[in-house]
């Protein structure tokens, strides 16, 4: 987890990484830290909680060559003294970590038995001690501890006594660029928006020296290697917040646009696409939180179309769920970031095991996007709110577009778009009584128990409050126990084949004094619900796809009453690249 950022550049470096690491707070925010070289010593400032937390000190601080740091905790508890920038005992080297070193303990044992004292709970630190005891110059010091270690890094690394900065990265995202703000090194090139024009993806084996004059990439033998720089005007990494307080709001206010986008790009889905389906016998949707809800409606979707057995599964469970995989089965993995260690590690294994592997995801220059055989583009734009909504929406649209195709099937998304635009809108009065709420349940059979699954984990996310989404038929089978006076219980219900089961739900929650929300079409408008919120009738695949928009917004409102924060919500982080 976590982000970095580093800048060699003129004596306004801090300040310059203070607003990479504003970018970059998605991937943690359980505190910050920052370290330059001012007169010819290494100094640190760290913080436990935001990155405003640093603001202050950045402004001040006029050091030209500046690692720094966000953290989301994984060893050792958020504090200050666990924070980046981890400094070595000698003083001399300091860095700022992505990632998890799994053989932390040993390594500290054996900088232990070489007199080092820790000073903090965490894996990191054990880099910054490594590398100074070893041997060598900067980089052979640098390639001999990681050599060490085990697991993944995306590595900043100050060094006094070479008065530069060395980069590298393994398993963790990592890039370079020459920027108006000076040399850089970041997480994600988001933080390059607007001050650089290329940039570099860091490879495992390489070694980056950065000095306020140069970036010098080096091979593991430490040759200077020529890179190929990419263009980052195609990357669609502008993140202004068009007039909103917060990015989610915005991002569901994008949804109709996405899905415009979506229907003038659906010839990504070409032949090349199409033939990794050919001839399989089974396929496994493979993804986390909102990404694995999305492959739930996928391998609904596409087991309809094809009729071969699909599977969705959490990333970090399949991993060690001893999976029957061969050349006959197609892995799938939706992933909005396409950085999430999970997903990453399942598709590994897929892969050895002679799989065929499609990505699904929003970011093109991700790790996921690059190991797939193929790759689709949700095209959804970026995403900065941690919970994801137009992704969400387009990772579904795209399930539905590739279950047409493979059925040879037209389709046509404009109605969806305009019934979309009408979506974006919540009771009032819903939003009060939710907020007011502790327990709220969320029902639906098939597509709309994803949705309920979906809505729910929105409701928990941004505003803490214990939701749940359920089968609507499997309530009955014990947690209904938890139904009392006044309980509030969603139910969609936009599978008419199905739905006088679920309406049967309903009744039976009802008739335990639950307070009902009913989802579904004008015609099954009920008094026995409370409230109705009215979905459009299109194919079952897409009004599924419209009844969660209100309910997004729902969670959105809520959030806002609370005074939370919806787009930063506790404990969470957008891209979790950690397993
Ligand atoms: C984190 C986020 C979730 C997200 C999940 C998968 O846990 O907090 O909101 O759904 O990662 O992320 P991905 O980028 O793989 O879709």
């Amino acid at each position: 987890m976590c982000g970095i950022a580093c800048v060699a550049g003129d004596s306004n470096s801090a300040k310059y990484c203070y607003e990479a690491l504003s970018q970059l707070e998605y991937r943690g925010y359980d505190s910050a830290g920052i370290a330059g070289i001012i007169e010819r010593e290494i100094e640190i400032f760290k913080k436990e909680g935001r990155v405003k937390n640093i603001q202050s000190f950045a402004d001040e601080f006029k050091a030209e060559l500046v690692i720094s740091h966000t953290r989301w905790a994984t060893h050792g508890k958020p504090s200050d003294i666990n924070s980046h920038p981890h400094l070595s005992n000698d003083k001399k080297i300091a860095i700022v970590h992505n990632g998890i070193i799994e053989n932390y303990k040993d390594i500290k044992k054996h900088c232990q038995s070489q007199g080092v004292v820790f000073a903090s709970d965490t894996d990191s630190e054990c880099i910054s001690q490594l590398i100074s005891i070893e041997q060598g110059n900067i980089l052979e010091k640098v390639k001999a501890a990681t050599s060490m270690l085990k697991g993944s890094y995306a590595l900043g690394i100050l060094s006094l006594e070479d008065n530069a900065i060395v980069a590298c990265a393994k398993e963790s995202p990592l890039y370079i660029a020459k920027t108006t703000n000076g040399n850089m090194v970041a997480s994600d090139v988001i933080c390059f928006n607007g001050i650089a024009s290329e940039y570099y993806a860091v490879k495992q084996n390489e070694y980056v020296l950065i000095t306020k004059d140069e970036i010098i990439v080096y091979t593991k033998d430490f040759e200077k290697k020529k890179v190929q720089y990419l263009s980052l005007d195609s990357l669609n990494i502008n993140v202004d917040l068009a007039g909103n307080k917060y990015y989610m709001l915005k991002e569901i206010k994008e949804i109709p646009k996405v899905i415009n986008k979506i229907a003038s790009t659906t010839e990504q889905i070409n032949s090349k696409v199409l033939k990794l389906f050919e001839g399989k016998k089974t396929i496994k949707i493979i993804g986390c939180g909102t990404a694995y809800h999305a492959s739930m409606y996928g391998a609904k979707v596409l087991q309809d179309a094809l009729r071969v057995p699909c599977d969705a599964c959490v990333a970090s469970e399949f991993i060690y769920a001893n999976n029957i995989i061969d050349s006959k089965t197609l892995c799938i993995f939706v992933s909005q970031s396409g950085e999430t260690a999970d997903t990453l590690s399942a598709q590994k294994l897929c892969k050895q095991s002679g799989a065929k592997t499609l990505a699904i995801t929003n970011v093109e220059y991700s790790a996921l996007a690059k190991v797939c055989d193929e790759y689709l583009s949700v095209y959804a734009g970026r995403e900065i709110a941690v919970a994801s909504t137009k992704a969400y929406i387009a990772q579904i649209l795209i399930f539905y577009l590739l279950a047409k195709k493979l059925k040879g099937e037209s389709f046509d998304l404009k109605p969806l778009e305009k019934s979309a635009k009408q979506m974006i809108k919540i009771d009032e009065e819903l939003v009060n009584y939710v907020t007011k709420e502790n327990k709220i349940f969320y029902l639906g059979r098939q597509l709309d128990y994803v949705s309920a699954l979906e809505a729910a984990l929105k409701l928990k996310e941004i505003t803490y409050k214990g939701a749940e989404g359920y089968a609507a038929g499997e309530l009955k089978h014990g947690t209904i126990a938890l139904i009392e006076d006044n309980t509030l219980v969603i139910v969609f219900a936009t599978d008419e084949a199905i739905i006088d089961k679920t309406l049967s739900g309903l009744q039976e929650v009802k008739a335990r004094g639950a307070k009902i929300v009913l989802v579904s079409y004008k015609k099954y408008k009920t008094k026995d619900a409370d409230y109705f919120i009215e979905v459009p009738k299109l194919d079952k695949e897409l009004s599924c796809i419209l009844s969660i928009l209100p309910l997004q917004l729902l969670a959105f409102k809520v959030c806002i009453k609370l005074n939370l924060n919806p787009d930063k919500p506790r404990n969470l982080a957008k891209s979790v690249t950690v397993e």
